[in-house]
């Protein structure tokens, strides 16, 4: 009798505590935003909701999740805006209009392991951009206006394997900005760079085993040997994208893996053999 009364409580306050649980996810889960839990993870899914500012949402109890927020119309990430985020692992912040990012923005997510931030407004990726963000694997930052990458803005993105950085407006690539970062995948597509060097850049890649390169104006000159040579290295192993020069005029429009190295980097005759011939 007692025992069945006792199992009957438990009964009763077990499936209590499960529609607590469910109920406590979080306000923004009762309100704003579509929950869904699935294989203990749980996806708080805010798409194309009019947000304007991070102070609209709030965060939910829960030890791990996915926060989608694409689509919505931030401008700016401010300090601390993410402080309370602890349990997020995947953040999307695609399709706002984010021109600004704090330092200290990303603050309380360091267990993010994957961020994107595509087609947004952002013209550079300073050394504190993405402070905080320890555990990160996946940046996805393409379709932006950056033209400047701090040398240090991935110094300490030590698990980062895949940078989605297609469609900006690069020039340059600071030198070891890849040092100590384990970069399995690089994607620079529609970018603006000429050139490639291999001290303080190649010479970081070595776990790379995709490279896009496509719709650079590539400067086929001496300076592009290295190149040309570490692609010829790892194009068994590695999927890589056309280089195709754009200058000089010569060789515009040649695929690099097709120009010679005596065509990048024609040997003139010196000016003293030259006098010597004549003489
Ligand atoms: C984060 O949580 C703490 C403790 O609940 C609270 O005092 C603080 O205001 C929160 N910060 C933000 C930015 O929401
Ligand atoms: C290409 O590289 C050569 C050799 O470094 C340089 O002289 C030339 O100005 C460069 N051209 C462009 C368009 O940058």
């Amino acid at each position: 009798m007692h025992i069945w009364i006792l199992k009957i409580i438990l009964l009763i306050a077990s499936s209590l505590r499960l529609i607590e649980m469910y109920d406590n996810y979080g306000e923004i889960c009762r309100n704003l935003c579509t929950c869904e839990e699935k294989e203990a993870i749980l996806t708080v899914s805010c798409e194309n909701r009019g947000i304007v500012r991070l102070t609209e949402i709030s965060p939910v109890q829960f030890s791990m999740y996915h926060l989608l927020l694409t689509g919505n119309l931030l401008k700016k990430l401010s300090l601390n805006d993410f402080i309370n985020y602890t349990g997020v692992t995947i953040l999307h912040l695609g399709n706002n209009d984010i021109s600004e990012v704090e330092s200290g923005a990303f603050n309380g997510l360091q267990g993010l392991k994957r961020l994107h931030l595509n087609n947004n407004k952002i013209e550079s990726l300073r050394e504190d951009t993405l402070a905080g963000l320890e555990s990160l694997e996946y940046l996805q930052i393409d379709y932006n206006y950056i033209t400047n990458i701090d040398t240090h803005a991935l110094s300490k993105l030590h698990q980062l394997t895949v940078m989605i950085l297609n469609d900006n407006m690069l020039s340059t690539l600071p030198s070891n900005i890849f040092r100590n970062v384990p970069l399995t995948h690089l994607d620079l597509r529609g970018n603006r760079l000429k050139m490639f060097p291999y001290i303080g850049l190649l010479e970081h890649m070595d776990k790379v085993v995709e490279l896009q390169l496509e719709e650079n104006p590539w400067n086929c000159s001496c300076e592009l040997i290295a190149l040309k040579a570490w692609l010829e290295s790892i194009a068994y192993t590695a999927l890589v994208g056309e280089v195709v020069c754009e200058t000089p005029f010569r060789l515009h429009g040649r695929d690099l893996d097709e120009v010679s190295k005596q065509e990048l980097c024609p040997r003139r005759p010196s000016r003293r053999l030259c006098q010597a011939c004549t003489s």
